[in-house]
This record gives structure tokens, C-alpha cells and sequence, in this order.
């Protein structure tokens, strides 16, 4: 039976790049991002980034989110979140951003923001979920979609 025990968390590391840019670009299809700029965010000082596996199976990448957050700021941001379809629909996103808020505040960030494409209602579902609101649009800002994001802050 698969279940959220199911699953595991931890931190990622540089060792994940090429799992973490390959599931990257069966998520995001055209709004993936290159694997230079996933290396940059692995290995990024002011990033925290988490990857989630199967419990039994944990070599293989089913998802991650990462929080940047930099030195002294009180804002923060929720860079991504993704799992693999397998993975979706048991709480896993609900407790990565829980986890991203949870180290957010740790380094003193008072507000978190996001964007969000305007026609992805189940993400912008579990972020209202967590007190985020929308305080902007960004026009055609998911290119060549040509997709407008929303973006949202929410006070944690
Ligand atoms: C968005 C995403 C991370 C949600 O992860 P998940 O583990 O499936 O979500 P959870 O099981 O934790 O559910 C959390 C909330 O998300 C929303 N949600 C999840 N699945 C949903 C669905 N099928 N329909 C509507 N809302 C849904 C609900 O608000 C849910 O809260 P609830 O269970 O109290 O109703 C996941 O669907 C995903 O990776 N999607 C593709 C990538 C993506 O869109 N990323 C966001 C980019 S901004």
C-alpha cells in the first residue's frame, strides 16, 4: 500500500543534480529550468532545498522544494516545488513548504513569496492553504507558454 510513510525527505545535495534536472523537465515540461541554474540553486549557500524518495527506494528522486533566503533579509522565497505524478496527492507537498516555512523562520524571514502560473489551481491551493495571498501579476512572465504568474506573500 503506498501511503505518506510511503515516502521519504531530506536535504539535497550537488549528488542530486542530474536526477533533480531530468524530473525537473518531465514536471515543467517548458518552464524547466537548465541545469546550470539547478547547479547554482544546489549549491547556492543562501539556498535550502529538500528531495523526497521512496522510503524503500532511496535512490530514486521523486520530488523537491527549496526555500532562498538571504543573509540578514526577513523575506524569502519558495523557489519550486515538484513531485513526480507518482508521488502526488499524499500530503508530500503540504509538508515540504511546512518544512520550507519551518527553516524560513529559523533564519529570521518574517514574509515568504511565490509565483505561481495563473492556470495551476491545485498549487495555488495548497499555497493559499498556507496564508498566501496574491499581490501581483506578472504578465507572460512563463515563456514561450506566454502564461502569466501570480505572485503571492504570505506572513509566516
Ligand atoms: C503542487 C504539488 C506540489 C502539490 O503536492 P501534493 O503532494 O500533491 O499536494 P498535497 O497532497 O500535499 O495537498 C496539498 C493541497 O494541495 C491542493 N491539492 C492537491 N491535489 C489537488 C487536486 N488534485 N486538486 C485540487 N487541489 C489539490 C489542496 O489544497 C491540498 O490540500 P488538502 O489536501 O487539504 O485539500 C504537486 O501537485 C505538483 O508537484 N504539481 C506539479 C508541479 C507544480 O505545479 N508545482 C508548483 C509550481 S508553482
Amino acid at each position: 500500500m503506498t501511503d505518506a510513510e510511503s515516502f521519504a525527505l531530506r536535504r539535497a545535495t550537488i549528488d542530486d543534480l542530474d536526477q533533480v534536472v531530468a524530473l525537473e523537465r518531465v514536471i515543467f515540461e517548458n518552464d524547466a529550468w537548465p541545469e546550470s541554474l539547478w547547479r547554482s540553486e544546489l549549491e547556492s549557500e543562501h539556498t535550502f532545498y529538500l528531495v523526497v524518495t521512496r522510503a524503500d527506494a532511496p535512490a530514486e528522486l521523486l520530488g523537491y522544494a527549496g526555500l532562498l533566503s538571504l543573509p540578514g533579509a526577513t523575506d524569502g522565497d519558495v523557489q519550486t516545488i515538484g513531485l513526480a505524478e507518482a508521488a502526488r496527492g499524499y500530503g508530500l507537498g503540504r509538508e515540504l513548504i511546512r518544512l520550507l516555512h519551518l527553516e524560513a523562520q529559523r533564519r529570521g524571514v518574517r514574509d515568504m513569496f511565490l509565483d505561481v502560473r495563473v492556470d495551476n489551481p491545485v498549487a495555488q491551493s495548497l499555497y493559499r492553504s498556507f496564508g498566501y495571498e496574491q499581490i501581483g501579476v506578472r504578465k507572460g512572465y512563463y515563456q514561450p507558454d506566454n502564461v502569466d504568474a501570480l505572485v503571492m506573500k504570505a506572513a509566516i
